[in-house]
């Protein structure tokens, strides 16, 4: 079955309206995402502390606390602000390891203000993120951005 992720969208807009806080909308936005999207067996928000991205809010089995920024496919992408698609984790140099069914992943890194950090979503699929569908978390982001208060 095809996600309709148009809809995802104003679900998810919905969602946070009303709310700035970005620890409450993070844990909304994973909660929602994980239970609306197929194949995918962890999602959830790191953010940056010093060198570090520090776990937040998610969704799946219990992860790694902290990943080095440039390190693993958070950290990289993280370090590079780009969004980075990875089809077979185990062929990712430096992959951490945090649910060993996660197969392939896809990570969308931010920075708001005094808020960074990245989206990451795990599949026990291999090749799972495909184009669109990176597209789509990166818009999942760019809401969840856009619920945060500026000052
Ligand atoms: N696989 C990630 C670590 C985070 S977990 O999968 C939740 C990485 O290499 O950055």
């Amino acid at each position: 079955m095809k996600t309709d992720y148009p809809l995802l969208l104003q679900q998810l807009t919905a969602l946070v309206k009303g709310e700035q806080d970005f620890l409450a909308n993070a844990a909304n936005l994973s909660s929602f995402l994980y239970h609306n999207l197929a194949a995918v067996n962890w999602l959830g928000f790191y953010f940056q502390q010093g060198e570090d991205l520090v776990l937040g809010p998610f969704h799946g089995q219990p992860a790694c606390t902290r990943l080095p920024i440039g390190q693993g496919v958070c950290g990289t992408a993280f370090a590079d602000q780009k969004t980075l698609t990875v089809a077979d984790v185990s062929k990712f140099t430096g992959h951490i390891y945090c649910d060993s069914a996660s197969q392939s992943e896809v990570v969308v890194p931010f920075k708001h203000h005094k808020i960074a950090g990245v989206l990451d979503v795990d599949s026990p699929e291999l090749n799972r993120f495909n184009a669109a569908d990176a597209a789509f978390f990166e818009r999942v982001v760019d809401i969840y951005i856009d619920s945060m208060a500026t000052d």
